[in-house]
């Protein structure tokens, strides 16, 4: 039974993420863009002495108890769920915990919730018993993701909330994980809109996609789809010349935009947000009608790029705009899409 000493509160803070570019290729072989946007979500531990788990949140509006052994659920309380598991299965925390989750991201807008509620139970559960930093951290959420909660997801949304600060730009090379922290210039301003659509990556068309891109890979011989010739490419057939084709030409999209990001050309990284875009519009088929139409509209009204971000089929856009523009264009969108949310 655990004693009244150890009743502390251990408690922790995570980001969220938008990425701006490299966008389904993080199991590919690819260089991603993320970064931490200031959204954030809290988890606070506290030993009961009971025995007995209890997950608890004003904003999920949910109060639980549960059995730590307890499989997935399908509901966000996995999350936490999965990473208590992971805690106790390495002893940081007996069983008896009561577990409060706090949030201002939100869910299912392809803003990594998920990985920010993991990674904050993780970090709270671990406080003064190991010494995790950031990478380690985002691994064993990854792998919580993928084995707990079974979505087959990549590196990428782990490793920016783990390692991000909002304003800072992740260039992750998602092979070996190796990676700079670049500042968005001054005269950035980026922009992330939640269209409405929701959705969920455990729903299985994640899990279509990723199979594809590795079937495709398998088929042409490479390890990691990137890393196709063009001219290969041509011998697959649909749906995975598609796949191929996103996968090859986002990852040469991401990185002519680090060199724009370095050079701080605006124009250009917004060029490359348009065409990954339709890329993940064509090729990746990833996009959804409303949103097709909130990225053309921010573009015709003056941002230099727009594109949907996370894994799609709803949820947010991000766009690059102007400073000064910033308030005249946010109004005038607003005014066409009237149920849309500005998220920063
Ligand atoms: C989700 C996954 C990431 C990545 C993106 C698409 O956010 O969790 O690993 O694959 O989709 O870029």
């Amino acid at each position: 039974m655990t004693s009244p000493s150890s009743f502390v509160t251990r408690e922790a803070t995570v980001p969220c993420r938008v990425n701006l570019i490299g966008e389904w290729i993080d199991f590919n072989g690819g260089t991603v863009l993320p970064m931490a946007l200031a959204p954030s979500a809290t988890v606070q531990i506290t030993a009961n002495g009971t025995g007995l788990d209890c997950i608890k949140s004003t904003h999920f509006a949910m109060s639980q108890n549960f059995a730590i052994d307890a499989p997935a659920q399908d509901h966000w309380s996995d999350y936490v769920r999965g990473a208590l598991q992971y805690a106790r299965g390495r002893h940081w925390i007996e069983s008896g915990q009561d577990v409060s989750v706090d949030s201002t991201i939100p869910v299912g807008a392809g803003l990594s919730s998920s990985a920010a509620i993991i990674i904050a139970t993780l970090k709270a559960a671990s406080i003064g018993l190991a010494d995790l930093d950031g990478e380690a951290l985002a691994f064993a959420a990854k792998d919580i993701e993928n084995t707990f909660i079974g979505v087959p997801c990549g590196i990428m949304d782990q490793m920016a909330v783990a390692l991000g600060t909002p304003g800072t730009v992740l260039a992750l090379d998602t092979r070996d994980c190796s990676y700079s922290l670049l500042d968005l210039p001054q005269t950035w301003s980026i922009v992330v809109i939640h269209s409405g659509v929701r959705r969920a990556l455990s729903d299985g068309r994640y899990r279509v996609r990723r199979d594809q891109c590795l079937e495709a890979a398998a088929a042409l011989g490479v390890d990691y789809l990137c890393d196709a010739s063009l001219l290969s490419i041509d011998a697959l057939e649909e749906p995975l010349v598609n796949r191929a084709r996103h996968a090859t030409s986002e990852a040469a999209r991401s990185r002519d935009a680090i060199a724009a990001l370095r050079t701080g050309d605006r124009s250009r990284f917004g060029r490359l947000m348009n065409e990954s875009h339709d890329s993940l519009r064509d090729d990746m088929e990833v996009s959804v009608p409303d949103i097709d139409q909130l990225v053309c509209d921010a573009v015709s009204l003056g941002a230099d790029g727009a594109r949907i971000t996370g894994a799609g089929f709803g949820g947010c856009i991000v766009a690059l705009v102007e400073p000064e523009r910033m308030e005249d264009w946010w109004s005038a969108l607003k005014l066409r899409h009237p149920s849309i949310e500005r998220v920063v």
